[in-house]
């Protein structure tokens, strides 16, 4: 039976502690592990999560400072951890291939079992057993980035048992905002679930152990989504706020599910959000917003305003994509006045607008479905991810226009690089502004997107954010050369 919603309180994941501090870095130990945690009143839920727990523990970062993080992998199948939106070097991005074996237990130490799909044997991947450290250099702007399970062929059933956490990157000049802080600025991590009888998570995995079969049954491999919507973990939680700005930065960590949050009631006069920000941080100026779209992997940053509410109302944040339960997300009830001395300028941030007449190359990826190694499967340029192949070398510090086609729906996701959207369908973008490393196609579309491609020499990969897609093979290679 499903729980009542919005009886459960928001949860707030803990901020993850440093095991030590230096002049230059923050140093954290984030292993994966298997741990029980209430998730539906009154029953114990079995999950794999960053620390023992879902969501795992947020990372507050700062701009340029590094963070280190150890993992020891308790869990009985491998990982990898990529931190998405991050600018990270190669060796630290969480390269499908790049396994943290087990610390116990007897899988093979060779990519090829090892990596999953029968044969394909990576011979450049950094496959470790037991613990390893992953660098991040950071140097980028504050922005909403997020951590996650990237283990090839496995991602989407492992990010189902929790295997995701948020990482915040700050700055001054984002700390000099008179924007909501502390106790008014939430992390809201939103994915649906299915849960069996007992309160365990149900997932259509064709190998339950996670071994060597990857991908869903045929009736899923569109994507699979749940009926339970969680938000940091707890299902369609309720918070009592006051009658002020809040600051919500919210994260669609859902495996396959695309919300359109919008507020009920809408508070009378203006649209319900303010945007001010998108996956790779604030936006020039904010954006007034209806309707907040947010596909797998993608982040919006914005501002409510609960002082245009009387007190005593309760406002829904709900999801006009859905259906049934998953036609809401939480409840917030306004249950006092405040004192307000927060504001969202005109304007946020300097964004250097990338210039296509300065692009050295125009490239086409086409996401479409096609041939898996004999089987219906999902594809770039017709092509089922194989980490030996690469479909574009970049050169580093080159800015480069990617067109990008869909036969249905693929949120696009890529590593390394935050890009800005030129056209969709020929129009310049009304959403998806600012910097973007996550973009929702729609079916039957196309985008053009600009990137430079600094940072870091080596191989990335490009892939849609739909993660039975991504372990169905719609993944590519790019090496920035
Ligand atoms: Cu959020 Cu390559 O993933
Ligand atoms: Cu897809």
């Amino acid at each position: 039976e499903l729980p009542l919603p919005f009886r459960v309180p928001l949860p707030i994941p803990p901020v993850a502690r440093p095991t030590r501090s230096d002049a230059t870095t923050d140093y954290y130990d984030l292993s994966p592990r298997v741990a029980e945690q209430e998730i539906l009143p009154g029953t114990r839920t079995r999950i794999w999560g960053y620390a023992g727990r879902f969501p795992g523990p947020t990372v507050e970062a700062r701009s340029g400072r590094r963070v280190v993080v150890h993992q020891t992998n308790e869990l009985p199948v491998p990982v990898v951890t990529h931190l998405h939106g991050g600018r990270t070097p190669p060796a630290s991005d969480g390269y499908p291939t790049d396994l943290l074996l087990p610390r116990h237990g007897d899988f093979p130490t060779g990519t090829a079992g090892a990596a999953g799909r029968a044969g394909m044997a990576d011979p450049r991947a950094r496959v470790t057993r037991g613990s390893r450290t992953y660098d991040f250099p950071l140097d980028q702007p504050a922005a909403p980035l997020w951590y996650h399970d990237h283990r090839m062929d496995f991602t989407a059933p492992q990010l189902w048992r929790g295997l995701a956490g948020m990482w915040f990157v700050r700055d001054d000049e984002e700390d000099a905002l008179p924007l909501p802080r502390d106790e008014r600025e939430l992390p809201l991590m939103i994915c649906d679930r299915s849960f069996g009888p007992k309160g365990n998570l149900l997932y259509p995995a064709l190998d339950p152990h996670l071994r060597d079969r990857p991908g869903v049954r045929e009736a899923y491999s569109g994507g699979v989504l749940g009926d339970v919507i969680l938000v940091n973990g707890a299902p369609w939680p309720h918070l009592d706020v006051s009658a002020t700005r809040y600051r919500l930065r919210i994260l669609n960590a859902s495996n396959a599910r695309r919300y359109e949050l919008t507020l009920r009631p809408a508070p009378a006069g203006e649209p319900a959000f303010v945007q001010i920000g998108s996956d790779g941080g604030l936006l020039a100026r904010p954006v007034p917003r209806s309707t907040l779209t947010l596909a797998p992997g993608e982040r919006v940053d914005v501002v409510v305003d609960f002082g245009r509410f009387p007190v005593g109302t309760t406002v829904v944040l709900a999801n006009a994509a859905g259906e049934d339960g998953a036609a809401r997300v939480m409840r917030f009830r306004v249950v006092r006045r405040e004192r307000d001395t927060t504001h969202v300028p005109a304007r946020l941030a300097k964004i250097e607008r990338l210039d296509p007449a300065k692009a050295s190359v125009t490239r086409e990826f086409a996401f479409e479905s096609g041939d898996v190694h004999g089987h219906a499967g999902w594809t770039v340029n017709g092509e089922a991810f194989d980490p030996a192949k690469t479909l574009a070398r970049p050169r580093l510090g080159a800015t480069e226009v990617w067109r990008l086609t869909s036969d249905v729906e693929h949120p696009v996701h890529l590593h390394l690089v935050q890009f800005q959207v030129l056209t969709l369908d020929g129009e310049p973008p009304k959403a998806d502004l600012g910097r973007k490393d996550t973009l929702d196609l729609r079916p039957a579309q196309t985008a053009e997107i600009i990137a430079r491609f600094d940072g870091y020499r080596g191989r990335y990969v490009l892939h849609c954010h739909n993660l039975e897609h991504e372990d169905m093979a719609m993944m590519a290679n790019f090496e920035v050369v």
